[in-house]
């Protein structure tokens, strides 16, 4: 429909049908059976609320859709296409890997493949939008839903959340498979106090703008369709509230003119807060700071219509949020298209096609990080091997978001042994333990059938893995958090492995000191004992569909991993937040150096995380040359050009990822000892020499100075260059 019809359709329509655009209702309310993503606590929905609702939450079949869309259509005064919508984070029925495992990847254009991906297959059940990506720079690993986020690097957030955007996107939302994006949650809901999900942020301005900002902006500027505000505050009022933020930051000068959504019953959340006396004020606060949706808290659909008849908000500021959210329709074409892609003859095509599986094998591949190898890994075949863990025999790889796989359709390690039969006859696998103790309580947004297992039926487990492990050369032990201990939720104050799995890896380390670890988990963990003893470590993550197959890739070496952290690996929970691009501080504290006592640093253990950003393993090793400078010194607008000689000095093709990071020495503002600028993956045959150059400018210099204003100062800057964010590999130069 042309806009001018759009603009009479809306001068149509009266006051209440006009509120009914910005309520969203759960499926729930119209056919049991969707999924809830949140509390599904008493709301205030008439009947004729229901049926005025302009979008619907939590469908996930294309029959329903069409069934719901049909008779919300007949029923609706003018025949307004309903808005479905739902989380697709990482993959629909063909699961991907988590966010913060495709960011492992170092390779943006993929995970735009995975995302295109789920977009077709969710397209196929109904769905025309999608709250994802998920943009929030994570630094605090108690927190669980690190697993949604690219990870702690500004820089790389902004060109997944880009990457991810284009490809739920494409060129239009209105062709076939494709659906439109939410870059969510704005703004900061990475950075909660102590890492306790939904609690308070705290932070500068500056650090807001300099390092949780970039990739909402990113997702925006490539055209994202729609935002989410956040549960939490910013600068201590809550964001679904903040005028400052949704209209001033988010609005003006970010310049968004999509919908804005709130999250799951933000804006009744005003309340609790203690932001708002009671639901009329909420509903006021929330869309004088911008709200165009109200998800889930009846509030708009309860007092939005009184507020205009007393003229506390003017019909015109409606009209506005709801010409946004029919434009919007308009776009995805759904007008003269209501059930745009939803059929079940296309579910049976693209759910889990070949294409998919291709796309899911080699993110699950690239997203593995080796973090330890002392020559365990590749496998060695007809070397007597146990595969011991409840990671061996489990479906359950993907993360606490990916309702929509079918666990029955994911094969175990267990399970894709058979595809590898020369080294089956010599692979013993054992469960031996369970995957968490009985008493922790797990919720999902599906259900979760607990193992219920005796303390007796335990140390039998036990005592049966150890005497596997006693009579097998090597033993690589397959553990990891359970994959509902991430997610939204679920925040946790130790961060290691499940105590009886620590048990288990204690017991086999007694007999068999020749142990390896393929670790599972959502978010970074404890593993300084593991370190230690296990000789390889691979990390997997929560790698979806096709993670058995690329997990035994790597280990027989089909496959060589190439993942680099996108999420710094602590010593300690003590150490939480720990990120590489962190401030000097006015004592640094270097281990490598003897340094007086004053100093910013623990008394029990260094100051660098175990396993740093950017770091990774190959199969293979590299050189790499001193940084050469092409000059040492120049002006606005010139660039200079860093470049470095990598040698692959192994055995094997090898891939490396050459991060360029950049540390501004002095400035009007403090600035991070090192911030990472642009990175390059290179595939170098054994023996071949390679040259990698960067072209550094102002862009790559530029921050939110003191005055708050963005771009460069003179000075003396340092390039670095090398394989991870601890490279102290670097030359400087001045800016004059
Ligand atoms: C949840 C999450 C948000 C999600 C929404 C709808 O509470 O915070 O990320 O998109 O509800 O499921």
């Amino acid at each position: 429909m042309n806009d001018d019809r759009l603009r009479d359709l809306l001068e149509k329509m009266t006051l209440e049908e006009k509120v009914g655009q910005m309520v969203q209702i759960s499926g729930e309310f119209l056919e049991k059976g969707s999924v809830l993503t949140g509390p599904m606590l008493e709301k205030g929905f008439t009947n004729e609320a229901i049926c005025l609702a302009g979008s619907v939450i939590g469908i996930q079949n294309a029959a329903t859709m069409r069934r719901i869309q049909k008779n919300y259509m007949e029923r609706h005064p003018h025949e307004i296409p309903a808005l479905f919508m739902m989380d697709v984070i990482n993959g629909y029925r063909t699961v991907f890997p988590i966010p913060l495992a495709q960011g492992c990847a170092f390779e943006p254009d993929l995970s735009e493949k995975c995302s295109s991906a789920a977009a077709r297959e969710a397209a196929s059940s109904g769905i025309h939008v999608t709250f994802a990506p998920m943009a929030d720079l994570v630094r605090d690993a108690r927190w669980g839903r690190v697993m949604e986020s690219p990870g702690e690097d500004p820089y790389l957030n902004s060109l997944y959340c880009r990457a991810m955007v284009r490809g739920f996107q494409g060129e239009d939302i209105k062709y076939s498979g494709k659906i439109a994006a939410c870059v969510k949650h704005f703004a900061a809901y990475g950075a909660p106090v102590a890492g306790r999900d939904y609690n308070t942020v705290e932070l500068s301005e500056h650090t807001l703008r300099e390092f949780y900002i970039p990739a909402y902006d990113s997702g925006i500027k490539a055209g994202a369709e729609m935002v989410m505000a956040a549960f939490n505050t910013v600068n201590r009022i809550p964001s679904t509230g903040n005028k400052w933020l949704l209209k001033d930051l988010l609005r003006k000068e970010l310049g968004f003119d999509g919908v804005l959504i709130s999250d799951w019953a933000a804006i009744e959340e005003l309340i609790a807060h203690g932001y708002c006396n009671g639901r009329k004020e909420a509903a006021e606060k929330a869309f004088g700071a911008g709200i165009d949706i109200d998800m889930m808290s009846g509030i708009y659909s309860e007092h939005l219509s009184d507020l205009v008849r007393s003229e506390t908000i003017h019909e015109k500021e409606i009209d506005k949020a709801v010409y946004r959210i029919l434009r919007l329709k308009n776009r995805l074409g759904l007008f003269e298209h209501p059930y745009k892609d939803a059929g079940e003859e296309e579910e049976k095509k693209y759910f889990l096609c070949q294409k998919h599986r291709k796309i899911a094998l080699e993110a699950a591949e690239k997203s593995c990080v080796l973090l330890k190898n002392e020559g365990e890994f590749p496998l060695k075949i007809g070397r007597k091997t146990a595969f011991i863990g409840p990671y061996v025999n489990t479906n359950k790889l993907t993360g606490s978001w990916s309702f929509t796989g079918d666990k029955k359709e994911i094969v175990s390690i267990k399970e894709i042994l058979s595809e590898y039969p020369e080294y089956t006859e010599n692979i013993t696998c054992m469960q031996g333990s369970p995957m968490i103790e009985f008493d922790m309580e797990l919720k999902g947004f599906d259900e979760e059938e607990k193992e219920k297992i005796s303390g007796d039926e335990i140390e039998k487990m036990l005592d049966d893995a150890e005497e596997v492990a006693k009579e097998a050369q090597s033993v690589v032990m397959f553990l990891g958090e359970h994959f509902l201990q991430s997610g939204e939720a679920a925040s946790r104050a130790y961060i290691t492995i499940p105590s009886v799995q620590k048990r288990l890896f204690d017991r086999v380390y007694n007999v068999n000191k020749n142990i390896s670890v393929v670790l599972f988990s959502g978010r970074p963990l404890d593993i300084m004992d593991i370190s230690r003893k296990a000789n390889a470590i691979l990390l997997a993550w929560l790698p979806g569909t096709e993670g058995a197959r690329a997990i035994m890739n790597i280990l027989t070496g089909t496959a060589a991993p190439e993942g680099k952290l996108s999420m710094s690996f602590p010593w300690s929970v003590g150490q939480i937040p720990i990120f590489y691009n962190s401030d000097s501080t006015g004592r640094p504290y270097d281990n490598h150096i003897q340094q007086d006592r004053f100093r910013s640093r623990y008394l029990d253990i260094p100051n660098e995380p175990l396993y740093p950003f950017g770091y990774g393993l190959t199969y293979t090793s590299f050189s790499i040359s001193e940084v050469v400078l092409d000059r040492t010194r120049i002006s606005r607008g010139e660039k200079i050009c860093a470049s470095v000689l990598v040698k692959n000095t192994g055995g094997r093709t090898g891939i490396e990822t050459i991060q360029m990071y950049i540390r501004d020495l002095v400035a009007s503002v403090v600035r991070p000892v090192k911030e990472l600028k642009a990175f390059k993956k290179i595939t170098i045959l054994p023996g071949e020499e390679k040259t990698v150059c960067f072209d550094i400018g102002e862009q790559e210099l530029s921050f939110y100075k003191s005055d708050g204003r963005y771009g460069c100062e003179e000075g003396k800057f340092r390039v670095y260059i090398g394989t991870d964010s601890r490279t102290d590999n670097f030359k400087e130069f001045i800016l004059e």
